[in-house]
């Protein structure tokens, strides 16, 4: 039987996982079939049918000719209708929040709050299109005029990740578009239907307001059709969310054909309770920022560096809380939990083989360390003490619900601990003590891409950049001047003299 969240959404049993433009969906049914597993009960939740490199070439064909049409739409117009599609998303917040929570695994709430960044992404996009601004320089020559002006790319790649499979799509993609480009999305083989929901969702807005196709999906049953995405020369920018495995290789390829990616890779974010830490408001942050999402947002907290005047204090309220947390654990669709299963198996092994290796290298299981006896992919919260920060388990990002807490004694080594690894999203501290403060956020404090102060890791508005250093790939998407990732710049000089005065100086004469 259909679960009712599908029905909802006029979603059925089996699914054309290809979007085609034009209000077709591909009916191929021979490359393959994907099938999204309800993390809570591990039940299919329903067939997807995956697209054909007949499909995929379909597709960008469609998208290029789109492109033609959508370049030469005045931007102000291609934000109208970015605002259609986020007041569509507005409309079915609850029904898609709720279907983000089945497929993934995420709680209600954070299933809904995904589909509020969508639509606020979707508003500063419609904001955006009005201000897609260039400089204008005074020109070194008498009569000229010099000025940059930002045009489209073309077809922008998103590849997205099953953790956040409806958000990080919409701020690539609703951004795109005010840009002018057109969008071919790649979900995570995990969570297609939530994608599939949304470009529908998107796809019958722009459709009744009398707007091309903008946005086209495929599906990809295996790597093959990825591989094609990520090497194919029509695609201007790869947009890829992900693990810096494979976000390397992303890069990589798409270097190699002088193309352009953006990469959101892995987080080891920490955070810093110094000895004058509002403890009311750090504890909460840390359990928040560690367990929400069951510790599969890239920006969660995985370390925590404890002053040694307040580390025992500190500890036994976190065990408190996690154990609070714990009775807090299930299905994911009753508001009344904290924390939802983890999203696979792989993900469960994954947890307990860190777990394995941090008691292996000296670690301490404080609270947690075992997979829950129930069905679904259910784990324990997870505190672990007594390692190094640079043991190897600490260095290495787990996708789960595991914390490393963690001493020090001078706010110089702990920030020197907090960078001291190869990824670098998100950080923070929190302390009362103004000078710490500003260390934190100064040149030599944190080296991540976000660093924040008296709040957490994760949770991060859209209105800021969002992004990180090191193996976190240097991406930044989202909002403040994120657009121009998906523009391409052209500087223009215009000469309204009688004469050609040449640059520097140089004397030319004929
Ligand atoms: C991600 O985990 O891939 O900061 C994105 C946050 C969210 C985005 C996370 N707004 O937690």
């Amino acid at each position: 039987m259909t679960h009712p969240v599908l029905t909802a959404l006029g979603l059925s049993g089996t699914e054309s996982g290809t979007y085609l433009g034009n209000g077709e969906w591909a009916t191929t049914a021979d490359a393959g079939i994907l099938e999204p597993i309800n993390p809570t009960d591990g039940e299919v939740l329903a067939r997807v049918q995956a697209s054909s490199q007949a499909d995929y070439e379909k597709i960008v064909e469609r998208a290029q000719a789109a492109f033609k049409v959508w370049r030469n739409t005045p931007a102000p117009r291609r934000g109208e209708a970015v605002r259609l599609c986020a007041d569509a998303l507005r409309e079915h917040k609850d029904a898609l929040g709720s279907l983000v929570a089945l497929e993934m695994g995420k709680s209600k709430p954070e299933g809904d709050g995904e589909v509020q960044e969508m639509i606020d992404i979707g508003e500063f996009a419609v904001g955006l299109s009005r201000q897609l601004y260039g400089l204008t320089m005074h020109s070194e020559r008498p009569g000229h005029r010099m000025y940059e002006q930002w045009h489209p790319l073309g077809i922008v790649g998103i590849i997205s990740a099953f953790n956040f499979p409806v958000a990080v799509w919409a701020w690539n993609a609703l951004v795109a578009a005010a840009c002018g480009d057109i969008c071919i999305w790649k979900p995570s083989p995990k969570t297609p239907l939530s994608a599939i929901a949304s470009v529908r969702i998107c796809n019958e807005a722009l459709k009744k307001g009398g707007f091309p196709d903008i946005f086209f999906l495929f599906n990809d049953a295996g790597t093959d059709l990825a591989q094609t995405f990520v090497d194919d020369k029509r695609i201007a920018l790869v947009s890829f969310t992900g693990s810096t495995k494979v976000g390397r290789h992303v890069g990589e390829r798409v270097a190699k054909r002088m193309g352009r990616s953006l990469l959101e890779l892995g987080g080891n974010n920490a955070m810093i309770v110094d000895a004058t830490a509002d403890l009311k408001l750090a504890i909460p942050a840390i359990v928040f920022g560690a367990v929400g999402t069951a510790g599969q947002r890239c920006t969660t907290t995985r370390r925590a560096f404890i002053h040694e005047s307040i580390f025992d204090d500190v500890l036994a309220k976190l065990v408190a809380a996690y154990k609070q947390v714990e009775g807090k654990t299930g299905d994911p669709m009753d508001p009344a939990n904290l924390m939802g299963p983890l999203n696979s198996q792989d993900g469960v092994k994954a947890y307990l083989a860190a777990i394995e290796k941090a008691k292996a290298a000296g670690g301490k299981v404080e609270t947690g360390g075992a997979a829950v006896d129930r069905k679904g992919n259910f784990v324990l919260p997870t505190i672990i003490t007594g390692l190094a920060n640079d043991s190897e388990v600490v260095q290495t990002e787990t996708f789960a619900p595991i914390l490393y807490v963690m001493k020090f004694s001078n706010l110089d080594d702990a920030i020197d601990m907090q960078n001291d690894v190869p990824q670098g999203l998100s950080s923070a501290i929190f302390t009362q003590n103004l000078k710490a403060a500003e260390q934190f956020l100064s040149v030599r404090g944190s080296d991540c891409g976000i660093a924040n102060v008296n709040i957490g890791t994760s949770g991060a508005e859209i209105g800021g950049a969002f992004g990180g250093e090191k193996e976190t790939g240097g991406g930044r998407e989202s909002g403040s001047d994120a657009w121009r990732a998906y523009m391409r710049r052209q500087t223009n000089t215009i000469n309204y003299s009688d004469e050609l005065p040449l640059a520097q100086g140089i004397k030319f004469d004929l």
